[in-house]
């Protein structure tokens, strides 16, 4: 069982989450980059329109081959209840034909679950299986707290199985 998380963080809590998967689950781990300035109060602005919006990003990696796994993990932070840009184009550039799925949100407090649904709909249009989700809640939590966090979600959803 070959597992891989392709994911993306700005502010280094989906890092942490998917630092936690990747050592737990001995999955493989790529970042994906996005080249557009997403910092300061503009950065933000502007980050939010383009996740409203579904805008597409330059990323480095551009691509990533997942030839080689059978169970391929999509992380990103919610921004404005959407996917950010930088994990809508690396999906949009993915062959998951018949490829297990497993998607996780991180989120302040609020609206993961409609990133969740619309991460949902990108990756089976690109032919894969969705078999599990998850959404976790980053706001006012510690290093430790989100790594217990995301072990506890380990467990609950029994992610060693896939
Ligand atoms: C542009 C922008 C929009 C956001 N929109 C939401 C939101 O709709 N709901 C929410 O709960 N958190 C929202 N957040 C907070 C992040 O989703 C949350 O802090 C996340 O865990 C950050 O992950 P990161 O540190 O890996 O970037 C937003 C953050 C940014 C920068």
């Amino acid at each position: 069982m070959k597992r891989i998380i392709v994911y993306y963080s700005l502010g280094g809590k989906t890092d942490l989450v998917a630092k936690t998967l990747a050592k737990k689950l001995n999955a493989d781990l790529v970042r994906i980059h996005d080249l557009k300035k997403r910092n300061g109060f503009a950065g933000r602005l502007v980050s939010t329109i383009n996740a409203f919006r579904e805008t597409k990003t330059h990323i480095t990696p551009s691509n990533v081959d997942l030839t080689e796994y059978d169970t391929v993990y999509f992380g990103t932070p919610t921004w404005s209840g959407n996917p950010t840009p930088a994990i809508l184009t690396i999906i949009d550039r993915c062959n998951l034909t018949k490829k297990d799925v497993i998607l996780f949100a991180t989120m302040d407090s609020n609206r993961g679950d409609t990133n969740i649904k619309r991460l949902e709909e990108k990756v089976k249009m690109r032919g894969a299986r969705v078999i599990e989700s998850f959404t976790l809640a980053t706001k006012n939590k510690d290093p430790k707290q989100l790594i217990n966090d995301t072990e506890a979600i380990i467990e609950i959803k029994d992610l060693k199985m896939y």
